[in-house]
């Protein structure tokens, strides 16, 4: 396999709906040629994702968006060695879209089909080459802190594919908590980069929020969620303006509490594990304040970090044919009886 690596170019397109954004990628090899994003602003009126909606936006953008991502590459879909799609997590009737338009085309282009998950797939993101390969790779074993709208995990990646969760959260995500203090607060969904934005002006030492105390390395962000939403509708009982008045400091606050709680939890996992090689990925990664405490705990602590660059970050296919591409070298396929799931087994 180490020598068909060499003398080959593989080209994996890789498919991604598995929520909101509808993406496409070619990549040859491990060296990205193309990612395209399709995201939905319908889902903004409603504040969240409507999955009904999602589905049938997906639906719309799918042909458009493989199209332009096959010729952005400047291939031919015949030159496709494998068609790589997320499986699942995610809301089903997403999944259904890609699932279903990759087992066709491989079918029709006669070239072997490729599942993967998609919370592996935001790790191995960080696999993508760029043209001049000079972007730093992780080295086996690194420990990953995998932080999106439905999960906040910590992997121990010891070779691809060979992962083990050691914390994960026992209720809400990451990703999940910012998108719902951003909607108490009046913020446009998703409310991560909005409050991200805000906080950039806002005081982060202002107002202090409840922290939980969690044994082990998981995770738990329901209480803050709860102590947010109290602490607002105190406040606004002596001030109906108070959220308008604060909205810097208050998303300051809310970021630099879950920050802490993220950044605790990966040191607890460094010192337990010994890794000193630290990555983050998923949509939460791209919050530019906890790409700054990992910054700043690389310098305090030894570690030597790890930063998807921003379009890696949030949902997209890239990462879904980087893993592809491992996948085609172990010759990991599946068949055309392969259906999606919703959440892990
Ligand atoms: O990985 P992702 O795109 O989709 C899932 O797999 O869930 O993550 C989406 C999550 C949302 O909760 C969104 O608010 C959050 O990532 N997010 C951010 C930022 N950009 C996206 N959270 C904080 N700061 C950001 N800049
Ligand atoms: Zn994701």
């Amino acid at each position: 396999m180490v020598l068909l690596r060499f003398l080959m170019k593989i080209y994996i397109l890789g498919i991604e709906s598995s929520c909101d954004d509808t993406s496409a990628a070619v990549i040859s090899n491990d060296v990205i040629c193309s990612n395209i994003i399709a995201g939905q602003e319908v889902h903004q009126l409603f504040g969240g994702v409507v999955p009904e909606l999602a589905s049938r936006a997906h639906q719309q953008n799918i042909i458009p968006v493989i199209d332009t991502a096959v010729k952005k590459a400047n291939i031919q879909k015949n030159q496709l060695s494998a068609i790589a799609f997320t499986r699942g997590p995610g809301l089903l009737g997403s999944l259904l879209v890609g699932t279903s338009f990759a087992k066709a085309m491989a079918l029709g282009l006669n070239i072997p089909l490729i599942e993967v998950n998609h919370l592996q797939a935001h790790i191995m993101a960080h696999f993508i080459r760029n043209e001049t390969h000079t972007n730093p790779i992780p080295e086996f074993p690194f420990l990953c802190l995998t932080v999106s709208g439905g999960h906040t995990q910590i992997v121990v990646i010891r070779e691809n594919f060979e992962m083990q969760i050691i914390g994960k959260t026992i209720d809400d995500a990451a990703g999940e908590t910012f998108d719902k203090a951003a909607k108490i607060m009046g913020l446009p969904y998703p409310g991560g980069p909005a409050i991200d934005g805000l906080a950039k002006q806002g005081d982060p030492l202002r107002f202090s929020f409840a922290r939980p105390v969690i044994p082990g390395l998981d995770f738990s962000f329901s209480g803050l969620k709860t102590s947010i939403l109290y602490f607002l509708r105190d406040r606004l009982k002596e001030d109906p303006e108070f959220i308008e008045k604060n909205r810097p400091d208050l998303s300051a606050s809310i970021q630099t509490t879950i920050i802490d709680i993220l950044i605790q939890k990966l040191r607890k996992a460094a010192d337990q594990t010994g890794i000193r090689e630290i990555a983050i990925a998923g949509g939460v990664s791209a919050n530019s304040g906890l790409r700054q405490a990992l910054a700043s705990a690389r310098d305090r602590f030894g570690w030597k970090i790890y930063i998807p660059p921003l379009e890696y970050s949030t949902d997209n296919a890239a990462m879904i044919a980087i893993a592809g591409y491992f996948k085609f070298l172990k010759g990991d396929f599946s068949n055309q009886k392969v259906t999606p799931f919703a959440s892990e087994k």
